[in-house]
C-alpha cells in the first residue's frame, strides 16, 4: 500500500467514526454552542459579551482545587479550571462551554519556553473572561487591572505562600522572590536556592503551591470587584513610561547602563 493509500484509509476511517458515533453527539455540541453565541450577542451585534456572571468563591477552596490541578493539566490550567469548574456549577453557561483544558498549553511559561508564568496568564485570562478586555469600555477595565496587579503581587511576594491542607511532598517547600512575573526566572530563582532540579517532585510541588497561591490572589480581587471594593495596586504601563513593553526592574537583566527604546532617543 501506497503512502496515500495509507493516509486516504484514515480519513475515510475517521469519517466513519463520526458518521457512526459522533455525529449526533457533535450536532448537539454545535447546537448549544449556537444558542450561547445568540444569548452571548452584544448590542453592536458581536458575539463577545461582557461580564461573564461570576458569584463569589472561597479563595481557601480555590487554592486547593488549584492545587490538586497542577496535576492534570499544570498551572495556567490549574488556575483556569479552580475558578471555572466552580463557576460551572454554581452557574452553568457560558462556563461549561469553555475549554478549560486547552490551557494546558500555558505551562512552562507557554509550551515551556518560560516566557510568562502560567499562572499569571491564567489569572489574566480568567480575570478578562469574567470582567471583559480594557477595550470593551472602562467598566471592563478592572479585568485588566487584576491581571497586573497580580502579576505585580506575583513579583513581590515570596512564593509559594500557599501551602495546602495535604500535601503531596513531605519536604519542605523554600519560598523565593522572583521579582519578574517569567517562568524561567520564578522557577530558575527558586531551583538555584533550593538546589531542586526541574524534574524533581518538589518542584513539581513547588509550582503546584504557586499555582494555588495566583488563583486565591485571584478570587479574592474577583470577589473584591464583585463587591464594588476593589481598588487597582498596580499602575505599570511602561509602553508610555519607558517606549517598550517590559517589566519593572530593568536593571536587573541590564545592569546600570539601560538601553532606551529608539522612538525615545531618536524622535523623543
Ligand atoms: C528579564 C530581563 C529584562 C528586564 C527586566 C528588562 N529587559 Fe530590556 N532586554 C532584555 C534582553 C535580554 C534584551 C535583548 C538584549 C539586550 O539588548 O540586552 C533586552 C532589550 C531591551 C531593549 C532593546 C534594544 C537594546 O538597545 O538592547 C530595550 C530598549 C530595553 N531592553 C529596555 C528595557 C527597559 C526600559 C526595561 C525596564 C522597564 C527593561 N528593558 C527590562 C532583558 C530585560
Amino acid at each position: 500500500m501506497s503512502t496515500d493509500e495509507k493516509l486516504e484509509c484514515q480519513c475515510v476511517s475517521r469519517r466513519q467514526v463520526l458518521i457512526g458515533s459522533g455525529v449526533l453527539a457533535a450536532s448537539t455540541a454545535l447546537m448549544q454552542f449556537g444558542g450561547l453565541l445568540s444569548s452571548a450577542q452584544a448590542k453592536d451585534g458581536s458575539s463577545e459579551k461582557w461580564p461573564w456572571p461570576y458569584v463569589k468563591l472561597d479563595p481557601q477552596k480555590t487554592a486547593e482545587l488549584a492545587y490538586q490541578e497542577w496535576y492534570r493539566v499544570f498551572c495556567g490550567g490549574a488556575v483556569i479550571s479552580s475558578v471555572f469548574s466552580q463557576l460551572r456549577e454554581k452557574v452553568g453557561e457560558p462556563y461549561k462551554s469553555f475549554p478549560v483544558d486547552s490551557f494546558i498549553c500555558l505551562e512552562g511559561g507557554m509550551v515551556g519556553w518560560g516566557t510568562l508564568c502560567g499562572s499569571n496568564a491564567g489569572a489574566n485570562i480568567a480575570s478578562n473572561v469574567i470582567i471583559g478586555p480594557r477595550i470593551a469600555g472602562p467598566e471592563c477595565a478592572h479585568g485588566h487591572s487584576i491581571g497586573s496587579d497580580i502579576m505585580q503581587w506575583y513579583c513581590d511576594t515570596p512564593l509559594p505562600a500557599f501551602v495546602p491542607k495535604e500535601p503531596k511532598q513531605p519536604t519542605k517547600i523554600i519560598q523565593t522572590t522572583s521579582a519578574s512575573p517569567l517562568c524561567h526566572i520564578s522557577v530558575g530563582k527558586w531551583m538555584a536556592e533550593s538546589g531542586f532540579a526541574l524534574g524533581s517532585p518538589e518542584r513539581k510541588d513547588r509550582c503546584a503551591r504557586v499555582a494555588a497561591s495566583v488563583a486565591y490572589q485571584l478570587v479574592e480581587r474577583l470577589n473584591a470587584w464583585k463587591d464594588g471594593t476593589y481598588e487597582p495596586q498596580s499602575e505599570w504601563s511602561p509602553g508610555k513610561t519607558h517606549g517598550i513593553p517590559g517589566q519593572p526592574n530593568c536593571t536587573e537583566c541590564h545592569g546600570s547602563d539601560v538601553p532606551k527604546p529608539p522612538m525615545m532617543t531618536k524622535k523623543a
